[in-house]
């Protein structure tokens, strides 16, 4: 099944509970935490998260852009999160394997990040352990980029590695999805799409949701 995260960085803050409500059709909220230091932008955090789940029965998938993201994963994950990733480019090895346990212990589900740089070996380590993996196709950082076509031979790579060690792993891609890229990251093995400035664009974002849906 394809699943759909709308991502509410592009959502307008003002507004937060009336967005969120326009995209409850979908499968997931996207939250992207960024601090400033892994990424050259902040955006929101634990408070907002809060508020954010007490207002939302939809499952919240948290993408943690931070440095030493072993300090936060729990904390997002007791704070409401359904869904806790981080980079592993951000932390040491040692470290990850601890934050995807912390994320587990919580009784949440714990996923890993891969910048474009980062090549799919780089999950091996913990690929037993993973419930998600999140092919980045933009530099994470902001909303609105566009699609990096050249991370198509990566999702290939992981969906066979998955489909090998770890089948009911799911894997999200983030960063400049609309129905056209939609279709191809489907056809490549992804399951889980991230679109935020796509789906908050449109007048009817249901409909948009479900275009990017039926796109594969
Ligand atoms: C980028 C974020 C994305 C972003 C996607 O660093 O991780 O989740 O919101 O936005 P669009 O869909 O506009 O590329
Ligand atoms: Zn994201």
């Amino acid at each position: 099944m394809i699943k759909i995260a709308p991502s509410l960085l592009s959502a307008d803050f003002t507004r937060l509970r009336d967005e969120i409500d326009s995209v409850a059709t979908a499968d997931y909220l996207h939250f992207d935490v960024m601090d400033g230091v892994f990424v050259p932008n902040i955006s929101i955090g634990l408070p907002v998260l809060e508020a954010v789940r007490a207002v939302t029965e939809m499952p919240i998938d948290v993408h943690l852009m931070i440095t030493q993201p072993s300090r936060y994963a729990a904390r997002f994950a007791e704070c409401g999160a359904d869904i806790v990733t981080f980079h592993v480019e951000a932390d040491s090895a040692e470290n990850i394997a601890r934050a995807i346990a912390g994320v587990h212990s919580a009784g949440k589900r714990a996923g890993l990040a891969l910048k474009p740089a980062t090549e799919a070996d780089a999950v091996l380590p913990y690929i037993g352990l993973l419930d998600m993996i999140v092919v980045m196709t933009v530099e994470p950082g902001f909303g609105g980029q566009k699609f990096m076509s050249g991370q198509m031979p990566k999702l290939i790579a992981l969906r066979g590695m998955l489909d090998e060690k770890n089948p009911l792993c799911e894997i999200e891609i983030d960063g400049g999805v609309n129905p056209d890229t939609a279709r191809l990251c489907i056809e490549n093995g992804a399951n889980v799409l991230v679109a935020g400035s796509d789906v908050f664009r449109a007048d009817d974002r249901a409909a948009r949701i479900e275009a990017i849906k039926r796109a594969g």
